[in-house]
């Protein structure tokens, strides 16, 4: 719940990593039967600090995309049938304009022009808030995402799921020299599929003796190593990209959002490689995926375009940043 778009007055996740954790990555089935049931607590215990409940409401903001189809399509129901009931004005707001809003949400006095690298379990992009509603895509990647990437390591490292947390833990002992793994960068593209395959091979040309019987490293001190060699790239292909930007557009100020912004290898190297510039990387609660953000995203949609209306159309390949 958030008040003139900017104030948190309640966040309330309701985490599917536990669901998820048991089968090593997200089943859609099962995150949308899991969302249908999470739904109305959920928005129930966002209600509770309003004085008013219910009636307190002004407006109703809701992902219209993008994501998958089934979650997308629960919470567009939901909110409708709140707006409908309630007769408030609805909006639908993408999913990856509300992790550039989580930038505001951290630091409401922040004003475009300004850029934001969004790195998430599905998107890998650099954009250009020019003005609030109008967005310049600068840069995306041609193959897998930054947090996909986290992901699909962590699974050959023998880690658990989500891979982010998983491998910057792993990390932390690591020797990032020992298995050197190559940068890659595709004109203004980023891309991580190589650096993936890169780890991969690296493992399967081990000795047999370091491997276990899934043909994952047995040795914790190797999977450290490979973790934090890993990182060390994911974060400097991330950096060089966003620094690529910067010289292109003269940007005075950015932001790093969404899921793998919680990373404290790219936290610590984006304020070290942009000292001389603004840096917004929010909150560790506000880069993983949080309401409030498409609450703060849908304050300024609606104030500039007004609400929708009825029937809100998801589209769970939706591309928009503002
Ligand atoms: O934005 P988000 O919560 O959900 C999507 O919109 O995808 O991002 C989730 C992604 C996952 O791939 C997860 O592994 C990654 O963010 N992530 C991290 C960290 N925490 C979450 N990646 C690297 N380091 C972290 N500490
Ligand atoms: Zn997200």
């Amino acid at each position: 719940m958030v008040r003139d778009g900017r104030e948190i007055v309640s966040s309330v996740v309701a985490s599917q990593i536990a669901l998820h954790a048991a089968h090593g990555g997200v089943v859609p089935e099962l995150a949308a039967r899991e969302h249908l049931q999470a739904i109305a607590p959920v928005v129930d215990a966002a209600l509770r600090p309003l004085a008013g409940g219910w009636d307190d409401l002004d407006a109703v903001t809701v992902t219209r995309g993008p994501g998958l189809v089934g979650c997308l399509l629960i919470g567009a129901l939901y909110a409708q049938a709140v707006a409908t009931a309630r007769r408030l004005p609805i909006c639908g707001v993408s999913h990856l304009a509300g992790h550039v809003y989580s930038a505001w949400l951290a630091e409401p006095v922040l004003e475009p022009p300004f850029l934001a690298l969004v790195v998430s379990g599905g998107h890998t992009e650099c954009i250009e808030l020019v003005a609030h509603g109008e967005a310049v895509r600068l840069a995306s990647t041609r193959d897998d995402a930054a947090g996909e990437a986290f992901d699909k390591v962590a699974r050959l490292l023998g880690l658990p799921y989500p891979g982010g947390p998983a491998i910057q833990g792993a990390a932390v002992d690591g020797d990032a020299g020992r298995f050197p793994l190559p940068r890659t960068r595709l004109g203004n593209a980023f891309s991580f599929s190589g650096l993936k395959t890169a780890v991969r091979y690296t493992i399967r040309d081990l000795p047999a003796a370091e491997l276990d019987g899934h043909g994952v490293p047995g040795s914790a001190e190797t999977v450290s190593a490979l973790a934090a060699s890993f990182q060390h790239t994911a974060v400097a292909q991330l950096v060089d990209g966003l620094e690529d930007a910067v010289e292109r557009t003269g940007a005075q100020t950015i932001a790093v959002v969404g899921g793998v912004a919680a990373n404290a290898a790219l936290r610590e190297a984006v304020q070290r490689r942009f000292a001389g510039l603004r840096v917004v990387v929010p909150p560790l609660d506000l880069c993983t995926d949080n309401a409030a953000m498409i609450g703060a995203a849908g304050w300024h949609r609606l104030r500039l375009r007004g609400p929708d209306p009825p029937g809100i159309l998801v589209d769970p390949s939706l591309v928009e940043f503002a």
